[in-house]
């Protein structure tokens, strides 16, 4: 593709406006256009009326630039609870609150979606996918991207491409073969690309080798040139991942576009000096420009530009609190209601709720999808509102090694006396050139003074509750920690790149003190940590406060929980994960339920029959008393409205009408793909194209519940199905359903594909999702929906002819519930048909 906008056809903007601009700039200011201004912000140059462009993450809602921690965003359910629903009008939803959020918080290009697979249950970043299959997750994905996109905020999708797991996140390659490229990794951004017009992607922290070329993502320039630009057409900008830059000319030459963050960095003291030299040719300078150009003309950030300006100031009316409630209600999975308890029709007078995830609850993964929420309410408060009935809190077991984040806005005063920690950014020379009181962190993330050695924090510490308390303070490299006038941890060394850029999404294990109280009293913390520019240009450090208070023991906890159960008319169980299981930054080492949590389960459902387990987790974990508890619904990661969502579910004001958008295994020796560590450096992607439910299926294991599976709370037949091939290849397929049960239900009608027998298929699944739609109907009622299933969904890549084909023959396709329980098979005949492009 040319990208000399005198001829591009696909700008927004009259092509020669553009071209005319980057002619009018200096080599100098072209190349600080290519280089971030800051961590959120893109260079303005005003001489061309080109104000700065704001980026933010991410995936789960829209955190905002502001640097002092305090600004509040809504807070998303986790992007697979969202493609737990299979529906894409929600994602259309869910895209205008993107941009409606980015509105908000002055913010231009979003850092999502994340269209990485869930290649391993134990992906760190698991709960930021959309799902292990590429089909649903580029459905989902294009929708989200069109409806922001069409509100004029950009979408930056991420991470491109094979990064899907985090384990030495910033160095491995990952070694995938073309045809699995092809067919699975590259397939969500090839349909953003083609689908959605994308104005961004993101290049990955990893590395790729595809067999022919091994190289950092941003510098693989057969992928990021070569596919995603010159094949797919892609006219928008490559943004690095943050801190991913490691070269000049690598990355020029592979593709890359903007580096962030800036103003240093390999770009930012090298690109000028490269162009200079001669060892990069300023056409390619200008290619990147033009991009970015056209990227500010879409958002508004030109003046005289159409939109420019209004676009950015206005703010979409979006009932978000509404949006989100509903999606994460729907977004809900109903594994097992073996009693048909759900929803609960008769009046409870007492509610025993039990586990540590119902007294704090865990809405949102770690890492930097994280955001400050808008609100917060409690499990406990919603169930009363909704059941209507006392009910009693119990954490019944404990689920966390570490302490929680201090309370700082709570129970902290800053030596002079104000709500919160102060936090001083000192010199070389031990001055204070910057002064801070936070009354909520997130470790530190921020550009602080170019000239800052150290940060300094000093909390004064309230400890009221009688018992043992345990204060602590994490940090990472250099540091003096002092709680209560002891030096609890002093280190001298400064560490490496990649610890502190781990650490910035990774809270640093902390060393904690522990105090005995018997009367109220305080313990000041007085924290030196180290602060800059460790990563040649990224400017942040990272210390962890954290405060347990006394506490029961496990039994004691356990036994009350029990003895509430038994007394009440139902109980409910909230179990799962926290921030220290799910986050961005590392890979799970277990698939179990952390701490007692399955000790707690079996002891509730012992006390009492009537019991709902809810599961809150993003990721899977086993679940080994499952066929023992009589109702069961996987919760997800909810995001701000999780409480009251749970409330409508458990009482009947919302469906759960989720399918899982991944296998759950019942036993961790199943897993196909059971870790991502790298060996030498290298992820070695064995399994290819069978990735998630494919693995499963040709190694003929059983999950305790298949890709696809929900319940829902109404019950339903597939009648019939048929299908026809259409000129183009794609097969439209009439499906009937029947809600054959008592309530009005949502259906997610889903059809797989099956490759012919017996002929030259090469290594095909046994079976993959071909396309997907959802159903509303009221009891007793049929309804007939088409379900088109895109040619792209049977083709295959030939390495040897380097392009698309069809293999000719009968292919069964099979609609049903999920990918374990196909109810109609129809059998079409396909032609053979070979493409070099995607969509000739
Ligand atoms: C993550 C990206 C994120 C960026 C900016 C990186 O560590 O990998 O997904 O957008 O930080 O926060």
């Amino acid at each position: 593709m040319s990208l000399d906008t005198t001829t591009q056809p696909t700008a927004d903007r009259p092509a020669t406006s553009l071209a005319e601009l980057r002619e009018q700039l200096t080599l100098e200011e072209k190349v600080s256009l290519l280089v971030g201004a800051g961590l959120w912000s893109t260079t303005a140059i005003g001489s061309i009326g080109l104000r700065a462009m704001y980026v933010s993450d991410g995936p789960a809602g829209v955190r905002g630039v502001s640097e002092d921690g305090s600004e509040t965003s809504a807070s998303f359910p986790a992007p697979s609870a969202l493609a737990a629903t299979w529906d894409v009008d929600l994602a259309d939803e869910v895209g205008a609150l993107f941009a409606s959020e980015a509105r908000r918080h002055g913010v231009d290009l979003v850092l999502a979606p994340q269209v990485n697979l869930q290649r391993t249950p134990v992906g760190g970043r698991h709960f930021e996918c959309y799902s292990e299959d590429p089909v649903l997750t580029g459905d989902i994905a294009v929708h989200v991207v069109r409806a922001a996109q069409d509100r004029g905020v950009g979408m930056c999708v991420k991470h491109f491409v094979a990064n899907d797991s985090e384990t030495q996140r910033t160095s491995y390659l990952a070694k995938v073969d073309e045809r699995t490229l092809r067919e699975v990794y590259l397939a969500p951004f090839e349909r953003l690309v083609h689908d959605a017009q994308a104005w961004s992607v993101m290049g990955a922290y990893s590395g790729i080798d595809d067999g022919t070329t091994a190289a950092p993502a941003l510098e693989h320039r057969p992928l990021l040139t070569g596919v995603l630009k010159e094949e797919w057409g892609f006219d928008g900008v490559v943004v690095s991942d943050w801190v991913a830059t490691k070269s000049v000319t690598g990355a020029v030459d592979g593709g890359m576009d903007l580096q962030m963050p800036g103003p240093d960095g390999p770009w930012g003291d090298g690109l000028l000096a490269a162009v200079l030299a001669g060892e990069v040719d300023e056409a390619a300078i200008d290619e990147k420009v033009d991009r970015m150009l056209l990227m500010a003309a879409r958002v508004g950030a030109l003046a005289g530009q159409d939109g420019a300006g209004e676009q950015r100031d206005q703010v979409f009316a979006v009932d978000v609190a509404d949006v989100l409630r509903r999606l994460v209600g729907r977004s809900m999975v109903v594994l097992r209601d073996e009693r048909g308890a759900l929803p609960l029709v008769e009046k409870v007078e007492r509610v025993a709720l039990v586990g540590p995830n119902a007294v704090a609850p865990f809405v949102q993964g770690g890492g930097s999808a994280y955001v400050r929420p808008d609100r917060s309410s409690t499990p406990a408060a919603a169930l009363r509102e909704a059941l209507g009935a006392e009910v009693s809190v119990h954490a019944g077991a404990v689920s966390r090694m570490l302490p929680p984040q201090l309370d700082l806005a709570g129970r902290c005063r800053t030596p002079d006396g104000r709500p919160g920690a102060l936090v001083e950014v000192l010199d070389a020379a031990g001055d204070v050139v910057e002064s801070h009181v936070m009354t909520a962190w997130n470790g530190w993330f921020r550009e602080p003074a170019p000239q800052a050695a150290t940060l300094r924090i000093r909390a004064t510490v309230a400890l009221e509750e009688p018992g043992e308390h345990e204060v602590g303070v994490g940090t990472v490299g250099f540091h003096r920690i002092t709680v209560g006038g002891e030096v609890l941890s002093s280190a001298e060394h400064l560490v490496g790149a990649e610890v502190i850029l781990d650490s910035s999404v990774n809270a640093p294990t902390p060393v904690v003190l522990k105090v005995r109280v018997d009367e109220p009293t305080t313990i000041d913390i007085d924290a030196t940590v180290q602060a800059v520019h460790p990563v040649g240009y990224a400017s942040f450090a990272r210390a962890e406060l954290v405060h347990r208070t006394p506490g029961t023991s496990p039994d004691e906890l356990l036994a009350a929980a029990v003895e509430a159960a038994a007394a009440a008319h139902l109980a409910v169980v909230v179990v799962g994960t926290n921030e220290e299981i799910e986050s961005e930054g590392y890979d799970r080492t277990s698939l179990a339920l952390p701490g007692t949590q399955d000790e707690l389960v079996r002891a509730v459902l012992a006390a009492n029959p009537n019991t709902v387990v809810v599961v809150n987790a993003g990721a899977p974990v086993l679940l080994p008393w499952l066929d023992e508890a009589p109702c069961v619904v996987w919760g997800w990661l909810g995001g701000q409205e999780w409480p009251e969502a749970l409330g409508d579910v458990l009482v009947g004001r919302t469906e759960p009408s989720g399918r899982l958008p991944w296998t759950l295994p019942a036993d961790e020796a199943d897993v196909p793909v059971p870790d991502a560590i790298p060996v030498d450096g290298v992820v070695d992607y064995h399994e290819g194209v069978h990735v998630g439910y494919r693995s499963w299926l040709r190694l003929d294991r059983t999950p305790a519940a298949p890709f696809g599976h929900g319940l829902g709370w109404t019950t339903w037949e597939h009648d019939e199905a048929s299908a026809v091939v259409e000129a183009d290849g794609s097969v439209v397929v009439t499906a009937t359903v029947r809600n054959t049960g008592r309530r009005a239900g949502r259906e997610v009608v889903q059809v797989y594909v099956e490759p012919p027998e017996g002929t030259p298929t090469g290594d095909r699944p046994v079976r993959w999702l071909g396309a997907f739609a959802v159903v509303h109907a009221e009891p007793g009622t049929r309804t007939t929906i088409p379900v088109r299933v895109d040619a792209r969904a049977f083709r295959t890549w030939d390495t040897e002819r380097s392009g698309w084909v069809t293999p000719p023959g009968t292919y069964r396709i099979r609609v049903g519930r999920s990918s374990g329980d196909l109810r109609q098979t129809v059998e079409v005949e396909l032609q053979d048909s070979v493409a070099t492009r995607p969509d000739s």
